[in-house]
């Protein structure tokens, strides 16, 4: 924490022209001292706003199972082929032959949905995408592996477009082996890793390396953290890219740093202590927490932690598929310091159990854990006693008793197959939940769900309004930024403030499914000025990151975030340098 303290870009703008005095302060969060009250954080801490729900659209049709944000704010959502006809027909009277599940489908199981405007274009798969990953490519492309059956080697690709004629495009077979509950991760060079998948216990590249003989390299860690066949305990492992390139894989209890270029695990952690597993079906989540970036003239490494809450312990599933019996999900969390030479796990305490919980990066550092179910695991009809509040996660906050905050609940479960992502205005949009099997709206205890929700978190309460920063002009063409780049952000405050302490980050939009966002991360950059303009505009120059492995190249949301509060984010391309 001290080494996160300490490398942190906190300053003040100084108010040379106005009558209030100036505080200067240098922990992080920011911490202030507003005339009337506290923080916004300390604020939440006092059972002031804890956020809120809003129904964005009773119906996109289908179940966001899979979600992702482009860099053009739409969000691209799917969910399978094969389980029934969705609520939404495909425009033109198009349709699939030889579907799985009914013959000719004419739906839509694939959604284009514009964060802006709040309507949606339906999109067309063409092979089943159940249970599959992707990665954005640093050309803005989402790049999209495997799924079932006829989709479980087939990579999809969809390019954002100016008009509405951007589709799926699919490249059938051209996985090396079946993709289905895989994880991947986008590399420093552009690369995409797909690791894992039902009895697919290897990892391989997008595209393909044509250097390897097999185009699928075994990863014994992957058969030996399964647990059996159907309770694998080991699917969906949780990837993260480290700061030397190399990449660091949990399952189940146990994590290793795999050296992807030589084919190699180069290290293993300590076994994540307790009784609870994490991967998919006793689905817990996981983050990197905030990437602090010191700016220095050598190769940046920074110190990375990660963060893994929920999931459900051993024998949970073969209880809730056999019996009915739910027991209680997993309380815990564990955090790891990933690139210290001996890491320990520190292990807390969530106020409430929780399976199958979304981990979502916010633009200020903290965490936010949405969805899922205080009993059971993921699986159909294996959860019960859904999560409707999602807890806030601070970060930094030192005292272990006030790092977790309830916030304000939602009124719809949203257990297996449900997602959730953050938008570039700070809000996390919800969807999905599909527990039983097929498009299943009665009969059964939790129907599917094809609701779209966003949840505002506490800091996007109007009585924040006025410590809300506008970023007003990036000066940079295109908003391209190289690595090292020094970039001057003009932003404004919608009133003179007596305190203002800027904390500049860039966010990597996530991959969500099954609990995991692959992808995400949050860099917060060093400020090397900050200068006042007038009495309600600053400029903040900041230091682009230096090494690709800490953030590689592609799109990120950058946000100024004053005493806790983040401005929308702004688009902008980390390109790699000429
Ligand atoms: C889905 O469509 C069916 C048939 O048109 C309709 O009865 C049902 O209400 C719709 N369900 C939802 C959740 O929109
Ligand atoms: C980790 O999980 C495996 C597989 O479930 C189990 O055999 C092992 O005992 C666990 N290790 C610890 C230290 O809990
Ligand atoms: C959830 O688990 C708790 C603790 O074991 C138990 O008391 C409760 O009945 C369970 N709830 C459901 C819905 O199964
Ligand atoms: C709904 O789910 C139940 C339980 O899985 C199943 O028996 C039933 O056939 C499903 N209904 C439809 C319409 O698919």
């Amino acid at each position: 924490m001290a080494a996160i303290a300490k490398n942190v870009s906190f300053l003040i703008c100084l108010l040379l022209s106005s009558s209030f005095p100036a505080i200067i302060s240098s922990s992080w969060p920011p911490h202030s001292t507003f005339p009337f009250s506290s923080s916004p954080f300390e604020a939440a801490e006092a059972g002031e706003p804890r956020g809120k729900w809003t129904l964005l659209m009773k119906s996109i049709g289908i179940s966001a199972m899979h979600m992702q944000l482009l860099h053009d704010d739409k969000v691209i959502i799917f969910d399978r082929t094969d389980f029934g006809r969705s609520n939404l027909s495909l425009p033109g009277g198009k349709c699939r032959i030889n579907d799985f599940a009914v013959g000719i489908d004419c739906t839509a199981h694939s959604v284009l949905y514009d964060v802006a405007t709040n309507t949606l274009r339906p999109l067309m798969v063409q092979t089943d995408t159940w249970c599959s990953s992707g990665s954005v490519g640093p050309d803005g492309t989402l790049v999209q592996t495997g799924g079932y059956r006829l989709g479980e080697r087939v990579v999809r690709a969809f390019t954002p477009c100016d008009d509405d004629a951007c589709d799926w495009i699919e490249f059938p077979t051209y996985l090396a082996a079946r993709r289905w509950y895989a994880s991947n991760h986008i590399l420093p060079d552009g690369r995409v890793i797909v690791v894992g998948g039902r009895g697919s216990h290897s990892y391989e590249f997008f595209p393909k390396d044509p250097t390897l003989r097999e185009a699928a390299v075994r990863l014994r860690f992957l058969a030996e953290t399964s647990d059996g066949q159907e309770k694998e305990n080991n699917l969906y492992p949780f990837l993260h890219l480290l700061p030397d390139g190399n990449l660091f894989i949990f399952a189940n209890n146990r994590s290793i740093v795999l050296n992807y270029r030589r084919h190699r695990v180069i290290r293993e952690f300590p076994v994540m202590p307790g009784r609870d597993r994490r991967s998919y079906p006793l689905t817990g989540s996981s983050v990197l927490l905030p990437v602090v970036l010191s700016g220095d003239d050598k190769v940046e490494m920074p110190e990375l932690e990660v963060l893994i809450c929920g999931g459900a312990r051993l024998g949970s599933y073969e209880l809730a598929r056999g019996g009915n019996a739910f027991l209680e999900a997993s309380k815990s969390c564990g955090r790891l310091k990933i690139t210290h030479p001996n890491p320990e796990w520190m292990m807390e305490e969530m106020p409430m159990p929780r399976v199958m919980g979304d981990m979502i990066l916010l633009p200020t550092g903290d965490v936010l854990i949405i969805n899922g179910a205080g009993n059971g695991t993921a699986g159909w009809d294996a959860a019960d006693n859904p999560v409707l509040n999602p807890v806030l996660y601070r970060t930094n906050e030192p005292d272990p008793a006030g790092r977790f905050i309830v916030m304000s609940p939602t009124n719809i479960p949203r257990m297996y197959h449900s997602a959730a992502l953050l938008v570039a205005d700070g809000r996390i949009l919800v969807g999905g939940s599909n527990p039983n099997e097929f498009y299943n709206f009665s009969g059964v205890r939790y129907p599917t769900e094809l609701s779209l929700e966003s949840f505002s978190p506490h800091y996007l309460d109007p009585q924040y309004g006025a410590y809300r920063p506008a970023i007003q002009v990036i000066e940079s063409e295109d908003n391209s930024i190289t690595y090292g780049q020094v970039l001057t952000v003009s932003y404004f405050l919608p009133m003179p403030s007596p305190e203002i302490g800027v904390t500049v980050t860039l966010l990597s939009p996530a991959f969500a499914t099954h609990s995991f966002g692959m992808n995400q991360r949050l860099l917060v950059l060093k400020v090397e000025r900050l200068d006042k303009v007038s009495a309600t505009a600053c400029k903040v120059t900041v230091r682009a990151p230096r090494n690709m492995n800490v953030g590689p190249p592609g799109y990120y949301l950058l946000f100024v975030v004053n005493v806790g509060v983040p401005s929308p984010g702004v688009w902008v391309r980390l390109k790699p340098n000429a």
